[in-house]
């Protein structure tokens, strides 16, 4: 029996756009370590957090990952003691879907640790359990392409269905994170509850030529599809200088940029790593302008969802 397992788990870019609370894909880096070892203790113990990001509750009942870890045990009435240690590389309440790796990265590290053998996608209602505790809402965009890689779509939650969907070898991604918080809870309250038939005839369109334009890596309909009449027009709101960030992006040669996830982060995607340097560099400089410094991530659209490092 294995005394110790190590997994990693990428951050992810929730709604790519078109697709919200429906699309989303993983990044290369940054991501969460989840370290879980047995324990003599019953129940699950979290450690102070190690990594760049230490600022979470070591409470399991108010930390994603001992949630979703908790809510595995639980359906398969275990009660094994765990400890877990969470090396935190993805920045918290950022939109880059930290609430989710920590929680992805723990349940394949115990999934692997007990020989539970669950497949990513039987891993995914655990993850679930602690996106809808971080948010109120267990939107499954961030958890799918985490747990799977590359681009993912979520179908359906009732009952669970998740596509994963083809990703153009050159795609990248250039994320610029700025230097403040969005909840997502708070990003999600500012929506309103019903919108125009029109308006999701319009977002219908958005989307089916986004995921069509991934399958023919027609980068033109890519272009043409990245568009949120959702979610963006009211978020947009809420990020100073999020317009001209957009347009810096497309200037600089990105095919679209928008909001990750529920932001603040702002990502484009660009026709190749090269063009996404640049992209990101006249990104951030807007921010800049908007009095803000930046933390700037490149990452290939990564084809690895969470594995075991070990
Ligand atoms: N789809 C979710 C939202 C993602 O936009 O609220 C949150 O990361």
């Amino acid at each position: 029996m294995k005394n110790s397992v190590r997994a990693y788990a990428p951050a992810t870019v929730a709604n790519a756009t078109s697709g919200f609370d429906v699309l989303g894909f993983a990044l290369q880096e940054p991501g969460d370590i989840v370290v879980c070892r047995h324990s003599d203790e019953s129940g699950i113990k979290i450690l102070p957090l190690t990594g760049e990001y230490k600022d979470l509750p070591t409470d399991p009942r108010l930390n994603t990952a001992g949630v979703a870890v908790q809510a595995l045990l639980d359906s398969m009435h275990l009660s094994a003691g765990l400890e877990l240690e969470i090396q935190k590389g993805v920045p918290i309440v950022g939109g880059m879907g930290s609430s989710a790796s920590s929680a992805v990265a723990a349940v394949v590290a115990v999934n692997e640790l007990l020989g539970l053998s669950k497949s990513p996608v039987e891993l995914l209602p655990f993850v679930l359990e602690s996106e809808k505790a971080a948010t109120g809402v267990p939107h499954a965009d961030n958890a799918a392409p985490s747990l799977l890689g590359g681009f993912t779509m979520v179908h359906s939650l009732d009952p669970i269905d998740i596509i994963s969907l083809a990703t153009p070898e050159n795609l990248a991604c250039a994320l610029v994170h700025p230097d403040m918080h969005i909840k997502t809870k708070d990003a999600r309250e500012i929506l309103p509850p019903t919108v125009l038939m029109e308006t999701a005839t319009r977002q219908m369109g958005h989307i089916a030529g986004f995921v069509t334009g991934l399958y023919t890596e027609d980068m033109d309909l890519i272009a043409r599809s990245m568009k949120d009449e959702l979610a963006e027009p009211y978020r947009g709101r809420l990020i100073p200088g999020y317009q001209q960030v957009k347009e810096a992006a497309v200037e600089s040669g990105a095919l679209g940029a928008g909001i990750s996830g529920s932001g603040p982060s702002m990502f484009a995607l660009c026709p190749s790593s090269k063009v996404a340097e640049k992209v990101g560099e006249s990104m951030q400089q807007v921010f800049q302008e908007s009095g803000m410094d930046s933390e700037l991530y490149l990452s290939p659209i990564s084809q690895m969802g969470a594995h075991i490092l070990d």
